[in-house]
């Protein structure tokens, strides 16, 4: 199947999943689809600058790397419409809530790192999309939360995309004007 027809076959399959609770990007009025259309829109330029890597799985991981967190998607469904590789990739992206909070990421990022680049790459994607003006109602100490949990994910998976990690430095720094304001 060709990239084109991979891309909107799966982002009907993830809109709609989020669509169920009306999933908005937080701050915003905005449809969640806008996230993730623009993580796979990230994915897809790393690829053209990125030496052997599969742009197809990327981009199914990239639109469906929220649907286990955020949706009613199990992993069987994954696994039965999109393979055992990218349910896996999805469930990596996900935090496991049983652990306490300030757990969740590094258990995932953990989880990320044993598997393809492609994986490091699409949670690189994720946090240079999320990194925009936060919601206003964001204090400094969240705001502050949100540069350090970057500058980790970039010191945990920056090896693993040498293109998205450069692009992630540049927007934790340009993230500073959200900081001071
Ligand atoms: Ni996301």
């Amino acid at each position: 199947m060709d990239i084109q027809t991979i891309y909107q076959e799966t982002i009907k399959f993830a809109t709609a999943k989020h669509l169920e609770q009306n999933q908005k990007i937080p701050g915003t009025e905005l449809p969640y689809v806008v996230h993730l259309s623009n993580v796979a829109m990230e994915i897809l330029i790393a690829s053209f600058n990125t030496k052997e890597f599969d742009p197809n799985f990327a981009i199914k991981v990239a639109l469906l790397h929220d649907t286990l967190e955020d949706t009613s998607t199990s992993f069987e469904e994954l696994t039965d419409l999109y393979g055992i590789d990218v349910a896996h990739a999805v469930a990596a992206l996900t935090k496991n809530s049983d652990l306490p909070k300030e757990e969740r990421m590094m258990d995932s990022l953990g989880r990320i790192k044993k598997l393809n680049k492609e994986v490091w790459a699409v949670k690189l994607a994720d946090r240079i999309t999320n990194l925009q003006r936060p919601p206003a109602f964001w204090d400094a100490e969240k705001r502050l939360k949100y540069k350090k949990e970057a500058l980790l994910i970039l010191i945990e998976l920056g090896e693993g995309n040498e293109y998205l990690a450069q692009r992630l430095k540049e927007k934790i720094i340009e993230y500073d004007q959200y900081i001071q304001e």
